[in-house]
């Protein structure tokens, strides 16, 4: 396999790939295929959006493909807000109203565990599919901490630690988080390819 098209166009996520498959295949990302769609994300599993996205460039560009897809799952509400994380309090992306949002739903709740997770789905040259995971356990606060990171990064606890992702920074983040995890299943198996 020559190239691999990660169906993304955050720059960031695509360094990430790239320095961890160690050059073992040439990441390419979606502008780079010429590819400007707004490719539907529907389903309503994390496994079914990162499988539906692959697939939509290995059906359109003809070309191997993997997607990932994350979000906050929160015990107490039985997985809420799951697959509608960026988009929990209507708008996407608005952080601020999706953090207001949770915290209010979750007044009164002693039980404050939740996970993120990241699944990847790779859609190899002959159309085998594979699929990767990442999941990181952890806890909500009672109100927001700390000014980095993303989305709910402000109010969410790793186990094993006593700060929020947010003030934990990106280096501690990177290694542990939901998403690295995917990340490094994926980066595994390219490795292990034939060439
Ligand atoms: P995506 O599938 O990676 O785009 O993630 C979807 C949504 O889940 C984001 O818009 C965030 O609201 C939330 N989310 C996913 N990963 C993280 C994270 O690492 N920190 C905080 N929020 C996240």
């Amino acid at each position: 396999m020559e190239k691999l098209v990660f169906a993304t166009n955050n720059r960031h996520k695509l360094e990430e790939v790239s320095a961890m498959t160690g050059g073992t295949v040439k990441i390419v990302s979606l502008a780079e295929i010429g590819c400007h769609d707004d490719i539907p994300e529907t389903a309503d599993t994390f496994q079914g959006n990162a499988l539906q996205k692959a697939a939509y460039v290995y059906e359109h560009f003809g070309l191997p493909c993997f997607a990932d897809d994350s979000g906050l799952e929160v015990d107490c509400l039985e997985g809420i807000p799951g697959v509608l994380s960026a988009r929990y309090a209507g708008e996407h992306g608005n952080s601020e109203a999706n953090i207001a949002k949770l915290l209010d739903a979750m007044k009164g709740s002693e039980n404050r565990k939740a996970d993120f997770k990241t699944v990847v789905a790779l859609i190899l040259p002959d159309g085998k599919t594979e699929f990767f995971e990442g999941r990181v356990d952890g806890v909500i606060t009672m109100e927001k901490r700390g000014e980095g990171g993303f989305g709910y990064d402000p109010i969410f606890i790793p186990d094993g630690y006593d700060k929020t992702f947010a003030e934990l920074g990106e280096n501690i983040k990177n290694k542990i988080s939901h998403r690295a995890k995917a990340i490094a299943a994926l980066c595994e198996y390219l490795k292990r390819l034939p060439k």
